[in-house]
């Protein structure tokens, strides 16, 4: 045989040994936050249908899930709340005795070493299921700046270890910083959910929080998923405002959009794993078409080799559990 040149790469996959030692990127349970949705009721621990495994706790049932969280070695929780009542503005967002702020009591008081995000928005707060104040069929923006501001300084009151905006107003991270500032929290980081798209794997999580718009969509603050350099301006103005951390969302399509981030900002990056990347995995899996823990694995891994520092994620519990088997 003629003399060939050529590289033999296949000499560093000769066994799981020689693999592991050449291995660059790894998935860590300290990489997790895990989403919790709690809602006003008693004795209540409702399934959410489109996503199996994910449920919604009344605060006399959110014990279990909890200590289960810290008990996997779970870092942190991202707290999403149902009220039993909504409005125009979205009271119960920002009430001292709203869902998310007993919650949140009632997490530091039980477990004070996990990490509680408030994730700060109203569409699960408001009657029309829209992010802002509206007006007629317009999201108003500055508007919705001060209730938001209000939002996460109550959530701050209640012991929130970072506070997390998705609402996509212009301003939001400025008016927030400022609000907390003002009212003595100058130590609790903003989480930003910097480059947040106007995506269809939202779904599931509507039915979970029950905040479905009830007219029109979010497309005039969310983003085109059709454009990159635009979350550029999105991170580099959150930045700019105080953002400590930048959520990118959805993750699953979007890794380039994570690895852009990623390169040109030096802030810890979070790829938020939504809901409805989630349910089409588990839909597929129980249905045995797919080896759910390889293809999550695989999934999330690829989100941190993209750049993701953290990732929020409903396979939280499963893969701090899956981490620990080998
Ligand atoms: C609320 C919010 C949403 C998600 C997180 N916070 C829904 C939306 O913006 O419509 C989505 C999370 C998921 O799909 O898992 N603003
Ligand atoms: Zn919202």
């Amino acid at each position: 045989m003629a003399q060939l040149n050529f590289k033999r790469h296949r000499r560093l996959r000769t066994s799981a040994a020689m693999r592991s030692m050449v291995r660059e990127t790894y998935l860590h349970k300290e990489d997790l936050i895990y989403p919790i949705f709690v809602i006003e009721g008693q004795n209540i621990k409702n399934p959410v249908q489109s996503m199996p495994g994910v449920y919604q706790f009344s605060l006399d049932r959110l014990g279990e899930e909890i200590d289960e969280v810290v008990e996997l070695g779970i870092p942190a929780v991202i707290l999403f709340g149902l009220p039993a009542e909504k409005d125009a503005i979205g009271t119960g967002a920002f009430h001292d005795h709203g869902i998310v702020q007993k919650a949140t009591r009632f997490v530091k008081e039980r477990h004070p070493e996990l990490i509680v995000i408030a994730d700060t928005c109203l569409c699960e707060f408001t009657d029309h299921g829209h992010c802002g104040v509206v007006e007629g069929d317009k999201i108003l923006n500055d508007p919705s700046l001060e209730i938001l501001g209000r939002t996460a300084v109550s959530q701050a009151q209640a012991g929130a270890d970072i506070i997390a905006p998705s609402n996509m107003m212009d301003g939001f991270v400025a008016a927030i910083r400022a609000a907390l500032d003002e009212a003595g929290f100058e130590d609790v980081p903003i989480m930003s959910y910097a480059v947040k798209y106007a995506s269809a794997y939202y779904g599931p999580f509507r039915d979970a929080a029950d905040g479905a718009p009830q007219f029109g969509d979010r497309k005039t603050y969310q983003m085109d998923p059709a454009n990159r350099i635009e979350a550029f301006r999105e991170a580099e103005s959150d930045i700019v405002e105080g953002a400590d951390f930048l959520i990118v969302k959805p993750a699953l399509s979007y890794l380039d959009i994570v690895r852009d981030v990623r390169n040109n900002f030096t802030l810890p990056i979070v790829a938020y794993n939504v809901s409805g990347e989630y349910a089409m995995v588990k839909a597929a899996a129980q249905n045995g078409w797919i080896e759910e823990k390889a293809i999550v694995m695989e999934t999330l891994l690829g989100m941190k080799r993209a750049g993701a520092d953290m990732i929020i994620t409903y396979h939280s519990k499963d893969v701090a559990r899956w981490l620990e088997e080998k």
